[in-house]
């Protein structure tokens, strides 16, 4: 597993002032790209939900990078993916939370039949921030009564201390950043 981590770790880049002045990106494209780096993203994430959780019904991705990795890991676990996209893009009848942003607003959205009440979600993008996302995302599937058992991230950015945002709802990240 420490190999494994070690071959991600080696496929995130940093972008220094991308978008803007003084932010460091980190681009995990390159993951993407390298095979080995992708399946060892998934197989990271799938054993560390095997070790902790026995059941799970469906796995919830984040618009957009969460689309990339989470239909590879609810296929190792023969369950569904559900996506919650950014407003206005999902057709039908459709519930929606609005959260800010460091600049302005922002609303997500998904399909009222995405997920049915009481069902253990797993919820997941390619990293955590300020949280701000992935705390509308808990919000939303809250709504829906989902029972919300772990945000997964590829990168959490430690700094910004988005897992304080998401209490009580538990966080886990592949890789941690400053
Ligand atoms: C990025 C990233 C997360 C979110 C994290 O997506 O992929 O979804 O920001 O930031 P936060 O923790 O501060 O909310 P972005 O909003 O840039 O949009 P994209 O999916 O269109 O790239
Ligand atoms: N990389 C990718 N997405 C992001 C980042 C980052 O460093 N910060 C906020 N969203």
């Amino acid at each position: 597993a420490e190999d494994q981590r070690a071959v991600l770790r080696r496929s995130v880049r940093e972008f220094p002032d991308f978008p803007s002045p003084g932010i460091c990106f980190r681009d995990i494209t390159p993951v993407l790209k390298d095979p080995a780096a992708f399946s060892a993203a998934i197989d990271l994430f799938e054993s560390y939900l095997r070790e902790n959780f026995p059941k799970i019904d469906l796995i919830a991705g984040l618009d957009a990078r969460g689309f990339l990795f989470g239909p590879a890991l609810a296929q190792r676990f023969g369950i569904g993916f559900v996506l919650i996209r950014k407003k206005g893009k999902l057709p039908g009848p459709t519930e929606s939370v609005s959260y800010s942003l460091e600049y302005g607003k922002a609303e997500i959205a998904i399909q009222t039949d995405a997920v049915d009440p009481g069902q253990k979600v797993v919820i997941i993008d390619d990293l955590l921030a300020t949280g701000g996302t992935m705390a509308a995302a808990c919000e939303l599937l809250t709504k829906r009564n989902a029972d919300i058992l772990i945000c997964l991230v590829l990168i959490e950015l430690t700094d910004l201390k988005g897992a304080e945002k998401l209490r009580p709802h538990p966080v886990h990240a592949l890789l941690q950043y400053d």
